[in-house]
């Protein structure tokens, strides 16, 4: 279990002045502060995308924790500032849906080549919107790579290995296996072993290496069990 919940923290109570030395108390209340009100916009922004596309927040949450802990098998430690980022761009991965068609993304059906184009808009979209909240902006970049693929043939600007950033390649790789396992309207979830496979099949291909190996390292400390990997939150 992540140590840090990946979900927006809703209803977090505003940061009170701290007692301490003036200047450190006033440095310390403004980064609380700064940071109570960033979780606010989070929330905001995964909530009016979940009501334009239903289930998208429970799908970000689970790509959040799933990222996350791929995160902590790669090196980031948990109270770094780069893990935090890689849980925000996480949660708002999917964000530039927003001006995506919900004709489109509510289609009970596979895309057309037209429609995937229109889809395939979405991390820039998402780049554009997250860029105008200053302390996003790193966000942003992360967001904007989220579907570049380790061999280049990803979009939107087809960059390749280490040309993405880092939690971009964990996106990758946490999206693809939420989207494996999870039902859909024209097909069943993959099982468990079908999704691992499938990861391993395109390992160098759509996913980097160090990812790859970060999910078995996951996977073998959790006893191989699908329920310790099934990142779906408690119902
Ligand atoms: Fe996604």
């Amino acid at each position: 279990m992540c140590v840090h919940s990946p979900t927006p923290r809703d209803g977090l109570r505003r940061p009170s002045i701290p007692r301490l030395p003036a200047r450190s108390r006033f440095r310390r209340f403004e980064q609380e502060l700064d940071s109570w009100w960033l979780e606010q916009v989070l929330s905001t922004l995964v909530a009016a995308l979940n009501m334009h596309d239903g289930g998208t927040a429970d799908h970000s949450m689970r790509v959040a924790s799933l990222a996350t802990d791929l995160a902590k098998h790669v090196g980031y430690a948990y109270d770094s500032a780069e893990f935090e980022q890689i849980r925000r761009g996480a949660l708002l991965h999917d964000i530039g849906k927003l001006g995506i068609e919900a004709s489109i993304l509510r289609k009970p059906g596979p895309l057309t080549n037209k429609e995937w184009e229109v889809i395939e808009t979405h991390p820039g979209l998402g780049y554009t919107i997250l860029k105008k909240i200053a302390p996003l902006v790193g966000t942003a970049e992360m967001v904007y790579a989220s579907h570049e693929r380790w061999d280049g043939g990803g979009y939107p600007r087809g960059l390749e290995a280490r040309q993405i950033p880092p939690a971009a390649r964990l996106f990758m790789l946490a999206d693809a296996w939420d989207a494996m396992t999870s039902d859909r309207p024209y097909r069943d979830a993959l099982t468990f072993e079908a999704a691992l496979q499938e990861i391993h099949d395109n390992d160098g291909s759509q996913f980097d290496p160090a990812v790859v190996a970060a999910l078995d390292r996951l996977i073998a400390e959790r006893g191989g069990r699908w329920d310790a990997l099934d990142h779906r939150p408690a119902a």
